[in-house]
């Protein structure tokens, strides 16, 4: 997710970029850049300074040209490429005449490449977008206007994109579209603006337009004129914002957790994106970690801390099943104290959304004494994990903003999934046809997440029920045991109440002395290999008193026969569940958590990344 902006008629554009891309770095701030139509030619500046790049950049542009030309911005989360200055965008043609910025992914930015590259070329970063300002180039050195030639490219590139290109031949001019990621356009003072979202905009105009998908806008100064991708003219839809900046950055939602528990279904769809080749085989073309490499393997090790932790707990049960490898988990803060015995034969992963958590980073360190190949599953690119380990596995979560992890946890869910399918693949222990079965169960799971988060209502009714209780059991089994692990530390981190994760057959081992009237266990019922187990164990609880909740699938009677209260979710694949499970959790704890008066974005005691150990 990076965030965009664009202005044409302004007397002085670049001080508008960047207040514009500082309201916008909750979408991106690895790196930052600006460009604007100058003297026949193309002025840019970029800047790659950590978390604060939109104010390297502001240094870097104090002297830019001033003027009423086309000028546009951006500020970077990096999915392809290292967040580097190289790497910023904008991006240019050979010409320099060129300038573009993207935000969304290029699926099939690699053919493109090559094509380009062939045509003589040169591309100097290594994005997905770049591809995009030279197809336009090749278009207008064909005679075509940079509206045509835009036209024309976005006809070649398949993804997710919403991009903004200007050219030192048309100085006015921005021309921008959008498919799948939002752009939304405003008129003010004499200026034509657009930007990724309406924060950039506040300052300047409370009416805006927001571009639907597969539109097309032309920016010249004091004017727009949309059209759909194949050039019929349409009305934008005008909307009146009436947030106040930090409302706006939520997207509306009262809170970041809110918001990011929204993004879940693009953070798992964009997780997803281009992994899979012509033949339907998983390609991981940023692994680092050759098939060869990993044919070596006898034995997994899945490090990691938190809601990470539960994420590598279900990449056990799928690793181990589809790869048939050896998988064992551990806490990373425990795990280089133990003694653990890793070889060269081992692949030792890391799960971490921010890639610095001291814990997982120092376990790394301790694995790649020992000989282990390490890799790295994390959501910031080139982040000080990513750039220790021998192969990388990113989520294309976007930024995260919000201390209890939701967007981020359902990613790693599905990069470490997609992982034990890689690592099937390679070892040929699943058939193709099985593969493929998932990997279009996987690409179902985002529709099924919007579905899960749209019975919020029903989940807080429960949560209503439930303002007194102090004691709660999160009980499951199988993958669903990960899942009550991950719910208990929603509602602990967030509501600030005693939940206990626990595998639900060990609860017989004494845990279930601490069950009595007024418990309030919640069990994890969606189908799985030892769903008529779990039925029984809740059975147990029920008999004691306990007041039961269960995450049942939709239509279930029998499990809803078992509970006081269901929270239902559409049924998937077994070892996918997780990915659909939690979703309900998440809204209990965070329902509850504002029933007792407390701020989801700023649990107490805690941080949102621990370098401490
Ligand atoms: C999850 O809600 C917590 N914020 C915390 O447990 C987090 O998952 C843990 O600190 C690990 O962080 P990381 O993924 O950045 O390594």
């Amino acid at each position: 997710m990076c965030g965009i902006i664009g202005v044409t008629g302004a007397a002085d554009a670049v001080p508008i970029l960047i207040g514009a891309l500082h309201q916008l770095e909750y979408r991106g701030y690895d790196s930052a850049g600006v460009a604007m139509v100058v003297d026949g030619g193309v002025w840019r500046a970029r800047a790659a300074g950590g978390t604060n790049s939109v104010s390297a950049l502001a240094e870097l542009a104090q002297d830019a040209p001033t003027g009423h030309a086309a000028a546009i911005g951006h500020t970077r989360w990096a999915t392809h490429g290292a967040p580097t200055a190289e790497n910023a965008h904008p991006h240019i043609d050979c010409t320099g005449r060129i300038a573009l910025i993207h935000n969304g992914i290029i699926e099939n930015h690699a053919e493109l490449r090559a094509e380009l590259v062939a045509g003589g070329h040169t591309l100097t970063s290594a994005t997905d977008t770049e591809v995009m300002a030279h197809l336009i180039e090749q278009g207008m050195a064909g005679g075509a206007s940079l509206t045509e030639a835009t036209r024309s490219m976005l006809r070649r590139v398949r993804g997710a994109f919403s991009i903004a290109a200007i050219s030192a031949d048309e100085p006015d001019t921005i021309v921008a579209a959008r498919h799948s990621t939002p752009l939304v356009l405003g008129l003010a003072d004499g200026m034509a603006l657009l930007a990724s979202d309406v924060p950039a905009l506040i300052g300047h105009t409370r009416q805006v337009f927001a571009l639907a998908d597969d539109e097309l806008a032309v920016l010249t100064p004091g004017a727009l004129a949309v059209t759909t991708l194949d050039g019929t003219p349409v009305e934008p839809e005008l909307l009146t914002i009436t947030w106040d900046v930090e409302a706006a950055q939520k997207g509306g939602y009262e809170d970041f957790m809110s918001k990011e528990m929204h993004e879940q279904p693009l953070a798992v769809a964009d997780t997803l994106l281009d992994r899979r080749g012509a033949g339907g085989e998983l390609i991981l073309d940023e692994m680092r970690l050759s098939p060869d490499d990993l044919r070596t393997i006898d034995k997994v090790f899945i490090v990691a801390c938190g809601s990470s932790y539960h994420a590598a707990l279900v990449a056990k049960y799928a690793i181990e099943h589809w790869a048939k490898l050896p998988a064992e988990v551990d806490i990373a803060s425990e795990f280089r104290y133990r003694d653990p015995v890793l070889n060269e034969r081992t692949l030792c992963v890391g799960v971490s959304q921010s890639g610095e958590t001291l814990d997982t980073s120092e376990a790394m360190r301790e694995a790649k004494r020992l000989g282990a190949k390490v890799l790295v599953v994390s959501n910031v690119v080139d982040s000080s994990m990513a750039r220790a380990a021998d192969g990388v596995l990113y989520t294309r979560a976007g930024p995260e903003i919000g201390v209890a992890s939701t967007k981020c946890h359902l990613a790693q869910i599905v990069a470490l999934e997609v992982l034990g399918l890689y690592l099937a693949q390679i070892l040929g222990t699943q058939p193709v046809s099985v593969t493929n079965e998932i990997l279009n169960a996987m690409e179902v799971l985002p529709g099924l997440v919007t579905e899960a988060l749209s019975r919020a209502g029903e989940v807080d009714q429960v949560a209503a029920k439930l303002t007194d209780a102090r004691d709660f059991f999160f009980l499951g089994r199988h993958v669903g045991y990960p899942v009550a692990l991950e719910g208990a530390l929603k509602l602990k981190e967030l509501a600030y109440l005693r939940a206990e994760g626990y595998p639900a057959g060990e609860l017989k081992h004494g845990p279930i002395a601490l069950i009595e009237p007024g418990t309030v266990v919640v069990g994890i019922a969606t189908r799985n290999p030892l769903w008529e187990k779990m039925m029984s164990n809740i059975a147990e609880v029920r008999s004691r008193g306990a007041t039961v909740v269960l995450v049942a699938d939709d239509g279930d009677e029998e499990s809803a026969a078992a509970a006081d209260h269901v929270l239902w979710v559409p049924p998937t694949y077994p070892l996918l569940a997780p990915v659909v499970g939690i979703v309900p959790l998440q809204q209990l704890a965070y329902r509850l958590a504002r029933l007792h008066g407390h701020d989801p974005d700023r649990p107490r005691n805690l941080a949102k990344t621990v370098t401490v150990e």
